[in-house]
């Protein structure tokens, strides 16, 4: 009986010990993303603002090109994956997470937007 309290007391601890350790690695909070996503005004701004990504991705210089215009044909169909959103390589390739690109990153709320626009069905809205 003693032995089951002490477990359910270490146990209760180690929750409330780790459950502030998580409050303070927390990262800055996403920008939720809620409603219909629109790739004009919400997703391409993502690519060419301050030149992000488009000041590599550019017509003359390393394809895909995202700049305005031109971004939607090269993201849709090549890179996106409406069947397994989280698979898309416009969602991965460059992720806040993934190795593969390093020479630029998405913020987690940027790939957020991306992701939500691709599980809406990658529109050109
Ligand atoms: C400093 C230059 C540079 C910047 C800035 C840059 N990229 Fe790239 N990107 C590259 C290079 C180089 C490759 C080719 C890498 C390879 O094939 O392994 C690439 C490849 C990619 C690919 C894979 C395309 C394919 O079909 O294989 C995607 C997707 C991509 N970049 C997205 C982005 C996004 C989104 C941004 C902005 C957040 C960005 N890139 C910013 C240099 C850059």
């Amino acid at each position: 009986m003693k032995k089951r309290l002490i477990f359910l007391i270490t146990v209760l601890l180690s929750l409330f010990v780790a459950g502030c350790k998580y409050d303070f690695i927390l990262p800055v909070p996403e920008v939720p993303v809620t409603g219909d996503v629109s790739f004009a005004t919400q997703v391409a701004p993502i690519f060419s603002t301050g030149g992000k990504c488009t000041s590599c991705h550019k017509p003359g210089g390393q394809s895909p090109d995202f700049t305005a215009g031109a971004a939607y044909t090269s993201i849709v169909p090549a890179l996106v994956n409406t069947g397994t959103p989280a698979q898309s390589m416009i969602y991965t390739f460059p992720g806040p997470t993934t190795a593969t690109h390093t020479w630029k990153k998405l913020s987690a709320g940027e790939a957020a937007i991306i992701l939500q626009w691709i599980t809406q069905g990658a529109k050109n809205n």
